[in-house]
């Protein structure tokens, strides 16, 4: 007895060390942090009391295309700045899949370690910002940008944002959202004006970048070129004063997008703290002082027109950045680039990106007695990397898709290759490329037609973008180049065709897509894009990739085309599809797509059981069962869809406000366990002008996508 009674004082005693040693680690982390904090402010207090006006004004303006003023006399670096979202544009490097195909991922720890990747080889570099993420609402499938950005639905944005910036600045480098706000399309981008309703501006456009900012902690952020009710996005009040900095309480700095500030007086008041880019019409040299936010705001502070603590502010917040980021007072990261680690992220993305979207008569993964390949389409054998804008990138290699199946295929497979059709300008179907792969088909065990969109002609030649290309939007959907005539021609010679269609967005299928028995979406899948393509193909990878937009039949049936309206001028947008985007807008009206949001195949099959929801008093706890019932090991993404029944205001049909990918053995089953705080439930109303979350009955829909529901229940809250 008193050994236990020992033997339990002992035990108590222990976990109290334990208790008082954690409680204290907390205590003193806290405290250093908070010490640290104090120190920083002290130490930027003590830098601006040392600088000159003409100091502070050279901070806020770039010193060059990439790079800000520094004060070498004060140890003051120059920032420097490199695009882009999936490579670091001025170097050769790792060229990872474009924001959509990450997107599409449904994967934010894979979120996290492509911003990892990133942010190592910006470190590499020398660089201190990453121009990325861009993460505008893919609202239209014309915009020339969307394969740039992730996704039509906000949560799905917020999700992805969060471990991009989180792994990029964990590296010690500063990402930088863009662009903010509703950039949603390339033509006339400049001047562009965007009219929207508050309720589809902070529900629909706002999300991912408050989520980047309140839950990411990112460093910068970009304004975009456009107009946003009538003032220019880098340069408005409501959105860069008003809402960022003091709804939102962000704390790094805001840079124009190059050229986006238009006045001296509307960018110093309305929260742009660096100005990048403007044209000042200056050949070779420029005189970077005679930017808008340069000499002019000595002038106007020394005339006392300006109040030098607005200036204070905005040096105060790039010093913030610097200090954070070890700029000043600290080491910094060495960074690795095009390290076989790197190629392996830039491989897992692109294979679990690379969405499934038709395989009737399971043609995919091709058996062991196919023998011989016709590969067809000059998407098979393009290189992307260098393609698309200011995103482009100086890739190490890159795998185009005839590569990575050669490299599978090896000497047991004969492949061949037809390019099928011509990129250029204008290029309409070429009989004889036509006749010549339509050979090739009806020889081959398997065709696979290789097109879809492209970055545009000339990559080095920016007026000659196209496409997916920034500066641009497309025309339409139709597939140019006469590819709908080659892949009928292809499939009259073989009906055992897989199309893979590479791109940022929806292409218009309806010529062809009854009679293809197999589609993936291979997005720009990166330097190991090509590998990636093939594993799927042939079966040693499952494909896991879910559409993180609606692809539509035809375009008329986008909500953009159908409810959005453009001055004839092409000067003024009305965002009149309003909260109406994407899926959204496709199930409230009844309308049916192409493929559904959320929507991709696997080579397994799931079943989901047993849905139980308890609601509680801050938050609502839905479980469920998902089993692997298929034969190979495989993910899932489990996606959680809320619809109010009765509300004041009206809402979407269902709302994505959940999702978890979970990776199943075949037989294996997994208790998914997901909670649901307000932000499940809540709306904005804009006639209130706040977020409401009203009582009464919930729908909660568990998906494999929008459309295909698996569980239904319902909550009263
Ligand atoms: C471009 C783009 C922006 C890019 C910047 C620097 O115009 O809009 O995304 O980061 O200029 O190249």
């Amino acid at each position: 007895m008193i050994n236990t009674i020992i033997k339990q004082t002992n035990m108590l005693y222990k976990s109290c060390c334990r208790l008082f040693l954690l409680f204290a680690a907390v205590a003193f982390t806290l405290n250093t942090n908070a010490q640290k904090n104090a120190s920083t402010e002290a130490k930027i207090n003590a830098l601006i009391k040392k600088m000159t006006l003409e100091e502070k004004v050279n901070m806020i303006h770039a010193s060059s295309f990439f790079t800000s003023g520094g004060v070498s006399r004060l140890g003051i670096p120059k920032l420097v700045l490199s695009d882009g979202p999936h490579a670091v544009r001025s170097d050769t490097g790792t060229y990872l899949p474009v924001g959509t195909c990450l997107a599409a991922t449904w994967n934010p720890k894979l979120g996290y370690e492509f911003g990892s990747v990133l942010g190592s080889e910006a470190n590499f570099h020398g660089k201190d910002v990453i121009l990325g993420p861009g993460i505008n609402i893919i609202r239209s499938p014309l915009n020339g940008r969307n394969f740039e950005y992730e996704s039509e639905d906000p949560y799905l944005v917020s999700r992805m944002v969060v471990g991009y910036i989180n792994g990029v600045q964990d590296q010690g480098i500063s990402a930088c959202v863009k662009h903010f706000a509703v950039n949603n399309m390339e033509t006339n981008r400049f001047n562009v004006n965007v009219n929207l309703t508050e309720r589809a501006l902070r529900e629909i456009y706002l999300p991912g970048f408050k989520a980047a900012v309140t839950e990411a902690n990112v460093n910068t952020l970009m304004g975009s070129y456009n107009k946003v009710r009538g003032q220019w996005a880098s340069q408005n009040s409501y959105l860069l004063n008003q809402i960022l900095k003091k709804e939102w309480g962000f704390k790094g700095f805001v840079m124009s997008d190059w050229g986006a500030v238009h006045n001296t007086i509307e960018a110093i008041w309305n929260g742009c703290d660096l100005e990048m880019g403007t044209d000042l019409n200056q050949r070779p040299h420029r005189d970077y002082s005679k930017f808008f936010m340069g000499d002019t705001v000595v002038n106007l502070v020394r005339s006392g027109r300006i109040d030098e603590s607005v200036i204070n502010e905005k040096v105060r917040r790039i010093l913030y950045v610097m200090f954070k980021t070890n700029m000043i007072d600290g080491v910094r990261k060495k960074g690795e680039s095009n390290t076989k680690a790197h190629q392996q992220t830039a491989l897992k993305v692109a294979e679990e990106g690379i969405v499934l979207l038709k395989n009737d008569n399971k043609i995919l993964p091709l058996s062991s007695s196919v023998k011989t390949i016709a590969v067809i389409g000059f998407n098979a054998e393009r290189k992307q990397a260098m393609g698309g804008g200011s995103s482009q990138a100086k890739a190490f290699y890159e795998v185009t898709p005839i590569e990575g199946l050669r490299n599978a295929g090896g000497n047991k497979i004969n492949i061949t290759y037809n390019q099928g059709y011509k990129i250029e300008r204008g290029a309409t179907a070429d009989d004889l490329l036509i006749m010549q792969a339509a050979e090739a088909a009806s020889k081959a065990d398997v065709a696979i037609v290789v097109g879809g969109w492209t970055h545009g002609f000339n990559y080095s030649v920016w007026s000659d973008n196209a496409y997916d290309a920034e500066g641009y939007d497309k025309p339409d959907m139709h597939m140019p180049f006469g590819q709908d005539e080659l892949i009928k021609a292809v499939l009259k010679a073989n009906p055992k065709t897989v199309v893979v269609l590479m791109g940022g967005g929806p292409i218009d299928m309806t010529q062809w897509i009854n009679n293809v028995p197999a589609i993936l979406q291979a997005w720009y899948p990166g330097m190991e894009g090509g590998n990636a393509l093939a594993k799927i193909i042939f079966g040693q990878v499952n494909p896991s990739g879910k559409l993180p937009m609606t692809f539509p039949k035809i375009l008329e049936d986008a909500p953009s085309q159908k409810l959005g309206i453009t001055s004839k001028d092409l000067m003024q947008l009305y965002y009149t599809d309003d909260i109406y985007v994407g899926y959204r807008y496709f199930d409230t009206y009844k309308v049916e797509p192409q493929f559904a949001f959320g929507h991709g195949l696997s080579y397994t099959t799931f079943e989901y059981s047993n849905l139980k929801i308890q609601a509680g008093k801050k938050n609502t706890t839905i479980t469920f069962t998902l089993k692997n019932t298929g034969s190979v090991p495989g993910a899932e993404v489990a996606q959680v869809y809320v619809k109010q029944e009765k509300s004041t205001l009206p809402r979407p049909e269902k709302e994505l406000k959940a999702f978890e990918k979970i990776f199943l053995q075949p037989g294996d089953s997994k208790l998914v366990k997901i909670v649901l705080d307000e932000n499940a439930f809540h709306y904005y109303n804009d006639i209130e002008n706040k977020w409401v979350m009203e009582n009464g009955v919930y729908d909660i829909m568990i998906g494999a996508s929008s459309r295909k529901i698996k569980l239904n229940g319902k909550v009263k809250l």
